[in-house]
């Protein structure tokens, strides 16, 4: 390690979106490694709207490894933060710095300790996949900093090792986890299937739906589902590879009738095998329901799918809507089911807020003045539910990971590697 003085600091800051799958993991092969027993397909979202900033330093001064998420400090002693910084180190190359006279060499990277800082533009406890951007932004800017010579797909074996759902972060658009069959996980890693501009018509609606339980979270809802239901094993084996296939077909294809159906069935199966995990598992509640028999019903009167919808591991409905006349029609319909508690609607949808504006909707004496949608006329006056969603996310599907160059982005100080 070569130095003008010992009293350097370098870092790199980067970006990184979450995502939604559409083919669901559910299950592992192997808990260490994080290899799960089928493959899976997801949807990058927008990082403007929900996206994870790492910033990650390197300096002689430090004394250990340390993190801080949102700004607290956290423990790194995990099992799965250790797996990431291990794997990465192991791929480090030299780094030199000509400006600063500083120069890393490959062998140095096992002897310098490292500081993390992550934030989420979103609520870390909505139950958004944080995880997913944040072990995606951690494999990613530490590759940049220790000048990893590995494409994104060597980077998501990494991120896979934090969080299995990360390894489909490091892309944007549509993305593929091949399970792989290799014992010691070098082949399963994710692939980009198309980018983010391959199907930009479709809108993403999230309904942060109120809960006040505490979810199962995936890594022991998963495992019990392993060990217990035989519909799991079923679906990895005889459904999940068709509806691989089905799914890769309907995006190439831009097909949304399919990509509606696959996306639909397979998360009402995710929610079934969870179902028939001992003892069950509840992901979904009455609010989460009551968003399929919407939707449900919407699409039999219309006699074609308008929206695609899917659950993960807690009740927040993620909603994928064709193009923008419809997600301005569901936006109407979700406000007239779900109207906002207090008169604030600027604080009830956010992300791309024109959609609302689409559909009419500007304040919230026109949330008040919304009919009925039409599938329900004539029936039994339906019922209002303020209060069951927290509030409404809109996106559309996204870039993958970037670098921030500009260094008032960091969220370390420059001076001393610490949270400024
Ligand atoms: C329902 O990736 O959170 O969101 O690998 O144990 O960290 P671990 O689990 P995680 O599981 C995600 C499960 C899911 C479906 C999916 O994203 O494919």
């Amino acid at each position: 390690m070569a130095g003008q003085s010992q009293n350097w600091v370098i870092m790199v800051t980067a970006q990184t979106p979450t995502n939604i799958a559409v083919i669901k993991y559910w299950g592992k092969r192997d808990e260490t490694l994080i290899l799960p027993i089928n493959d899976s397909i997801s949807v990058t979202l927008d990082p403007s709207h929900l996206c994870t900033t790492t910033t990650v330093a390197v300096s002689p001064t430090f004394q250990q490894d340390r993190m801080w998420l949102n700004g607290k400090e956290i423990a790194l002693s995990g099992g799965r933060f250790q797996s990431c910084l291990r794997e990465i180190r192991k791929r480090a190359c030299d780094v030199e710095d000509k400006k600063k006279g500083i120069k890393i060499t490959k062998e140095d990277w096992g002897k310098l300790h490292l500081h993390i800082a992550s934030y989420n533009n979103f609520p870390t406890a909505a139950g958004l996949a944080s995880s997913a951007a944040g072990f995606a932004c951690l494999a990613y800017a530490l590759g940049k900093l220790m000048n990893v010579k590995e494409d994104e797909s060597q980077l998501s074996v990494i991120a896979r090792q934090g969080s299995g759902s990360a390894c489909r972060s490091l892309f944007g658009g549509f993305v593929k986890w091949i399970m792989g069959k290799e014992e010691d996980g070098s082949d399963s890693l994710a692939v980009q299937l198309a980018d983010e501009k391959h199907w930009d018509d479709l809108v993403i609606i999230i309904a942060v739906v109120s809960s006040r339980q505490k979810e199962t979270s995936s890594t022991s809802g998963m495992r019990e589902s392993v060990e217990t239901s035989l519909l799991l094993h079923h679906r990895a084996k005889e459904i999940v590879p068709k509806r691989i296939l089905q799914m890769e077909e309907a995006i190439k294809n831009r097909d949304f009738a399919s990509f509606s159906r696959l996306t639909c069935t397979d998360s009402n199966q995710f929610h079934a095998v969870c179902l028939d995990t001992c003892p069950p598992i509840f992901y979904m509640n009455d609010t989460s329901h009551r968003i399929i028999s919407i939707i449900e019903k919407w699409h039999r009167s219309e006699e074609s799918p308008q929206v695609a919808y899917t659950f993960d591991a807690g009740p927040n409905a993620v909603l994928i809507a064709r193009n923008r006349q419809t997600a301005a029609l569901l936006i109407q319909r979700l406000l007239y089911y779900f109207p906002p508690t207090l008169g604030d609607l600027d604080s009830y949808i956010i992300g791309d807020k024109s959609i609302a504006k689409d559909a009419g909707i500007n304040g919230i004496q026109d949330v008040e003045a919304l009919p009925p949608p039409p599938e329900i006329k004539d029936k039994i006056p339906s019922q209002k539910f303020k209060g069951d969603v927290s509030y409404f996310i809109c996106t559309r599907p996204g870039r993958g990971p970037i670098l921030l160059s500009d260094e008032s982005q960091a969220l370390l100080s420059g001076e001393n590697g610490l949270p400024k």
